[in-house]
């Protein structure tokens, strides 16, 4: 992280519809700067599928710490159908998480006014809850292996590693969260202790042992498939859920959905250490099929600028985008759907500059 007052953002465009919609990110970031009086610079790397097809290698030598003396990272999508599956989400994707330990992974699942969300009956005071993810363990460690490969005897082993030191800075900074956030102080514990008895039992003492130091946030302990449930039957039931990183990717693609798809959900990628560099990101994919008919929703995109203002110090600036953005979805945009906007994706741009 830079110490200078000026913020340091590299922006990772990607691949497909990624630039697209990193471009109207970094616009309302300029704006919102302007207009809050903050100094900031980007700068813009081409890492990505065209970069990795050109060269053989994902990420250059060096890549890494140079990307640490940023203040944060703003990320579109990476992935393209020429590159097999796991190359870049490795290589790129998961490698800047792990590397730049950044542990947590924030899901808000908000639902702006005028979005329309497939659970009948229900608007923005009924989906409003953020999932705290841990972000570098679990199934995503990368332990494993083959034996016997491609043969009738193949053996195939993939194993979820949980650390106390990985779950206990998750929980704890989930519990900080739910107190800071002082919605409704309560969290929810969603794992699954009655099958895997080892990994989430140490989840859930851990969890229990926290909770103690925390006595004015209420605690819950749901099972993910239950979890899955009330999410759609009850979700004004959450206010802040803290979960393991497997079931973590699941239930934000189902919070994705529920509040209103891809177009409009953003995450962070915290370091939340002193100095450490976060990334923001669009939850949604390249979108391959729309590229370059600047059709592609913008907005989670925008969120992401949010979400990275907040988390940089710039509380009042996020707010303000926040805002801007829930007006344009309020009272603009015909659809979050890409292609049925009613807008270009850079009219969105200018749509959320304008309302800021
Ligand atoms: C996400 C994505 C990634 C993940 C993939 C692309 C590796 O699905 O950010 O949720 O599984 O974490
Ligand atoms: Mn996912």
């Amino acid at each position: 992280m830079s110490t200078s007052d000026i913020l340091k953002i590299a922006v990772i465009g990607g691949d497909g519809t990624g630039p697209e919609v990193a471009a109207e990110g970094v616009k309302v970031l300029n704006a919102v700067a302007k207009l809050e009086g903050i100094k900031v610079q980007t700068q813009d790397f081409d890492y990505g599928a065209k970069r990795y097809l050109k060269t053989k290698e994902v990420l250059p030598a060096g890549a890494i710490d140079e990307l640490r003396t940023f203040d944060a990272i703003l990320l579109g999508a990476v992935g393209t159908n020429d590159v097999p599956p796991g190359i870049l989400e490795r290589g790129l994707l998961l490698k800047l998480r792990f590397d730049l330990e950044q542990y947590i992974n924030l899901r808000p699942v908000k639902l702006y006014p005028g979005v329309e969300t497939p659970l009948e009956g229900r608007g923005p005071e009924d989906i409003d809850f953020v999932v705290v993810r841990e972000n570098i363990e679990d199934l995503y460690a990368g332990v494993g292996g083959h034996l016997n490969k491609g043969t009738p005897d193949e053996v195939a082993i993939q194993t979820a590693v949980y650390t106390r030191k990985g779950c206990e800075r998750c929980i704890r900074w989930a519990f900080e969260y739910t107190r800071k956030r002082n919605k409704r102080k309560f969290l929810a514990l969603v794992a699954k202790t009655n099958v895997l008895t080892f990994g989430h039992d140490l989840w859930e003492r851990t969890f229990n042992e926290v909770a103690k130091e925390y006595p004015d946030v209420k605690t819950d302990y749901n099972h993910v498939d239950a979890c899955c449930m009330w999410m759609i039957k009850n979700p004004e039931y959450y206010d802040v859920i803290v979960t393991t990183n497997m079931f973590g990717d699941i239930i934000t693609d189902l919070g994705g959905i529920v509040q209103g798809g891809m177009g409009v959900a953003a995450g962070a990628n915290l370091n939340p250490e002193p100095g450490g560099t976060s990334m923001f990101e669009p939850m949604g994919g390249s979108a391959p099929k729309w590229t370059g008919t600047h059709q592609i929703n913008p907005i989670a995109a925008i969120s992401a600028v949010a979400m990275l203002l907040e988390h940089t110090g710039h509380e009042k600036a996020g707010q303000r985008v926040l805002h801007a953005i829930q007006q344009v979805t309020g009272t603009k945009m015909k659809s979050q759907a890409a292609g049925e906007m009613g807008y270009t994706t850079q009219q969105v741009g200018d749509l959320v500059c304008e309302a800021l």
